[in-house]
């Protein structure tokens, strides 16, 4: 028999995002193939601090197992498994215990191209994209930039910084309302899952918005409202991606805000596959897989869109390179109704960590 491969799952992470990565990890480590891998589960808390988790996988999602952790640290201090550079040309202590890594974090050092930069550094395989496209893919302004570059149809933007906002208020709001008409988005530029972002109705409305998002980055984004439908679609592969069926999303509330992505009454809806026009369904995989290449990415991402609804024009909105992977959650679904079942999906990702590590 093969050896199994042994997988680290790392989730948690100083994000905002912290709770929405356990509940996607449990699915991951729930589902992944115990006959042919191996999982050493990794917790990061929202303190930044790194802990192996041995215990039982239903305490990873109430957060239980940060407690269980520190007691098997504080019994266990010299194991120091999680030593992740390469010493005196020997592998880390890590690499030596394991054959790749699947990251799962969202957000900010995490789905950001930080871990990633470390994994490299530290020479062991990762699932998912590499550096650059992680953190190009986390900053909703390069991404507009270089899809707008690729030739992907963006929806209008302007970018305010923090600095100038807090200093000069009334300049910001006017440049904002010369060249919008309310409603318009406010958004921290480095984040996901909703958090720090607010649909402005008035005046008041974007100054509070704009003070919210400032909380949460130095570089905020203004955009145009877009009354559209909400597509999304699966990428997945390195060298040659492949697109999936495409979904949508039907919001329970205004927009898909935090609440309404994790939290809900489970009244926002995924329909899959979107019931839209077959060419717009064509239309929205080409871009998905454009928009992929265009950041170079790898693994996997999912890709979200707008479909105006009076005018049927397509829009990108963003590219997730870690996107929600929870059992329940669009990109391991998308790739269900294509054909991929959500454990093979993670044995294919894995598959690719392994592939471009050796092609590097
Ligand atoms: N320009 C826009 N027009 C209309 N709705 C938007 C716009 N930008 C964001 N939204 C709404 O806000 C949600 C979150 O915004 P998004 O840019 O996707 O950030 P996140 O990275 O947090 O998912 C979207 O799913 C959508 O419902
Ligand atoms: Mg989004």
């Amino acid at each position: 028999m093969n050896k199994r491969i042994n997988v680290a799952v790392i989730f948690g992470g100083k994000s905002g995002e912290h709770e929405v990565s356990l509940m996607s990890a449990t699915s991951v480590i729930k589902a992944i193939d115990k006959k042919k891998y191996n999982v050493l589960p990794l917790g990061i808390t929202k303190e930044g601090s790194w802990m192996i988790y041995n215990g039982p996988i239903e305490k990873i999602e109430s957060g239980e197992w940060e407690v269980a952790a520190k007691k098997q640290l504080e019994q266990n201090p010299n194991n120091n498994i999680l030593s992740i550079m390469p010493l005196g040309g020997k592998k880390s202590k890590l690499a030596e215990l394991v054959d790749v890594v699947f990251p799962v974090l969202h957000g900010p050092f995490g789905e950001d191209g930080t871990i990633q930069g470390l994994l490299e550094m530290a020479d062991i395989p990762y699932v998912g994209a590499g550096v650059l496209a992680s953190a190009v893919g986390m900053d909703k302004v390069y991404t507009k930039q270089i899809f707008k570059q690729a030739g992907l149809p963006v929806g209008k933007y302007i970018v305010i910084m923090r600095k100038d906002f807090r200093e000069n208020k009334e300049t910001a709001i006017r440049l904002v309302e010369e060249n919008f008409q309310y409603p318009i988005f406010l958004k921290p530029a480095n984040l996901g899952s909703s958090v720090g972002i607010s649909k402005a109705h008035n005046r008041e409305e974007l100054i509070k918005g704009l003070e919210m998002a400032a909380k949460h980055d130095r570089k905020m984004l203004v955009e145009t409202f877009i009354n559209g439908r909400e597509i999304e679609c699966a990428v997945l592969g390195n060298d040659d991606p492949k697109a999936s069926v495409a979904g949508e999303i039907l919001p329970s509330h205004e927009f898909y805000d935090y609440n309404a992505k994790y939290f809900d009454d489970g009244n926002s809806k995924i329909v899959i596959p979107a019931n839209i026009p077959k060419e717009k369904e064509l239309e929205i995989r080409e871009m998905a897989v454009k928009a992929y290449t265009a950041i170079d990415c790898s693994g996997l991402a999912r890709a979200d869109f707008f479909l105006e609804k009076e005018t049927m024009k397509i829009y990108i909105n963003e590219v997730n390179t870690m996107p929600g992977f929870t059992k329940y959650s669009m990109y391991p679904l998308l790739w269900k109704e294509t054909g991929l079942s959500y454990d093979q999906l993670i044995d294919q990702l894995i598959g690719l960590a392994i592939e471009r590590y050796e092609n590097r």
